[in-house]
């Protein structure tokens, strides 16, 4: 279709069919969302009774207004639906959002079937139906019912499922993680995953892709559209058991399908596969704020032996290495080593390892070509100095300068409590990824391997 989202996405005028008075509605909800969002449009609520929502002139229907209407939000009962359409099509909108429920997710897909027999043809753009609309948080436009406004960034998120899809702004802003927009995408009556995978490859605001899906209804263009991709695709896919397959069938009527099958053509395609949101982003914190590593080969400094075994550990496990260290940086890390340690990978710094050491040491690793990417990790041992293992993370990474000259990416690990938490909260307010597990680590530092090859490939390809 010729429809490109972009007025979906940025529309100028907007109406919402089924706009409320009563606060507890979705219409009601709706309608606040786009007023008071930070984005300049014109908004036409629809309601039959009333002359005025929220100090809002409202319309009896679609046809009064006489200017154009660029997006249609529709939260009216379902078996209403069909008509409001049919007035859309008649209004010549091109970009339909529909919340509300009611439609194949329940086994109703007669009337899903007939509205999509309404805008055969017609170039008319649909979101949902079943779905809590969008936040596009770049442009500061809220098209959703749901409370939370997501932090600008650079994600973009599309969920299946609406009380996930809410959760995870919560869980984003939490995690310090910017959101350019977030798109429910309930039953995929027509705008499907792989239209926004589409449009967000080609979105000037958004560097990573993150999704949320149960089941893709047409997997060959799913696959298409991650592989056409120019940018980093995080996907979890719902239903990798059996159980999980039958809790799928009855929340969105989806089939699961073969696990199996999933991994091995979002791997193909060239997506990382997530095991649930959290990890998503993690991954997404590491895509957005640091280099891909072009090797797999891992340099880990530490103030605990311990915690450098479990990063080594669990970076082998996610195809990455932690080789020896070349003579030369060996030798180069003994010079800043207390007497009784010797250099290693893992490089043990000694548990009392302050600033000058880290950072030294991060340095050292950073000019070694035989190193691609690196993780600082301190663990809260009696003699540790977490404020100084923050801002010797902080500045190697605000260091744009080592960035541009080595073009390798730096994580952080942490264990610890209270008093750790504190600083790395500041450290994740300023794009630091840095994670409280070693698997956590090593998982993100895998998704920048995986980008790093995507890349490879693509280039490869001309
Ligand atoms: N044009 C415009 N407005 C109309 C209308 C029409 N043809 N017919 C009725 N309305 C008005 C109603 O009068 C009402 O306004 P009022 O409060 O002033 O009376 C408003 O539209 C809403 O209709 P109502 O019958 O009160 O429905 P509702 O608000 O209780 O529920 C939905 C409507 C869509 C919210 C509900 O059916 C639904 O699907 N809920 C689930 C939504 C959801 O969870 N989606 C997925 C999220 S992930």
């Amino acid at each position: 279709m010729s429809n490109d989202l972009n007025v979906f996405f940025k529309p100028k005028s907007i109406a919402v069919v089924g706009a409320s008075k009563d606060s507890q509605k979705i219409g009601h909800a709706a309608l606040k969302n786009i007023l008071i969002s930070d984005y300049e449009c014109n908004l036409y609520p629809i309601n039959p009774h009333e002359k005025t929502i929220l100090g809002v002139p409202c319309y009896k229907n679609l046809n009064d207004v006489k200017k154009s209407i660029d997006l249609v939000l529709i939260s009216v009962p379902a078996k209403i639906v069909p008509a409001i359409m049919r007035d859309c099509v008649k209004k010549q909108v091109k970009n339909i959002i529909i919340i509300s429920s009611g439609f194949s997710e329940i086994g109703n897909h007669a009337l899903e079937e007939e509205i999509a027999n309404i805008i055969k043809g017609k170039n008319i753009r649909v979101l949902g139906p079943n779905t809590m609309g969008y936040k596009n948080a770049s442009d500061g436009l809220d098209a959703s019912f749901v409370f939370g406004v997501p932090r600008k960034g650079n994600l973009s998120l599309i969920s299946q499922s609406g009380a996930l899809g809410i959760g995870m702004i919560y869980l984003a802003n939490n995690e310090f993680v910017g959101v350019s927009k977030i798109i429910g995408v309930g039953n995929k009556l027509d705008i499907d995953d792989d239209d926004l995978i589409d449009y967000f490859s080609q979105d000037d605001d958004t560097k990573v892709i993150g999704l949320y899906i149960e089941a893709v209804k047409n997997g060959r263009q799913f696959m298409n559209s991650i592989k056409a991709c120019n940018k980093p695709v995080l996907v979890v896919k719902a239903g990798r058991s059996g159980a999980g397959a039958r809790a799928t069938a009855s929340h969105t009527g989806s089939m699961a399908g073969s696990d199996r099958i999933y991994s091995a053509a979002i791997k193909q395609a060239g997506g990382i596969r997530c095991r649930d949101v959290v990890e998503l982003f993690d991954m997404a914190r590491a895509l957005a704020g640091q280099p891909h590593l072009r090797g797999n080969r891992i340099g880990i400094i530490t103030n605990g032996g311990g915690l450098g075994i479990l990063l080594t550990d669990a970076c082998e496990a996610n195809g990455l290495s932690v080789p020896k260290l070349s003579k030369k940086t060996a030798a180069r890390i003994d010079e800043i080593l207390p007497d009784l340690v010797k250099p290693n990978n893992p490089a043990d710094l000694v548990a009392d390892a302050g600033f000058y050491r880290y950072e030294k040491a991060a340095s050292i690793m950073l000019e070694d070509p035989e190193i691609d990417g690196i993780i600082m990790a301190s663990v809260h041992g009696g003699y540790a100095r977490p404020r100084e293992f923050t801002g010797a993370i902080l500045k190697m990474i605000r260091e744009k300068k080592l960035h541009e000259t080595h073009q390798k990416p730096i994580l952080g690990t942490w264990v610890g409590g209270k008093e750790f938490e504190d600083l790395v909260f500041d450290l994740k307010s300023a794009g630091v990824p840095i994670y409280p597990s070693s698997w956590r680590t090593a998982r993100s530092m895998m998704a920048l391997y995986l980008e790093g090859q995507r890349i490879q490939k693509e280039q490869k390809m001309g």
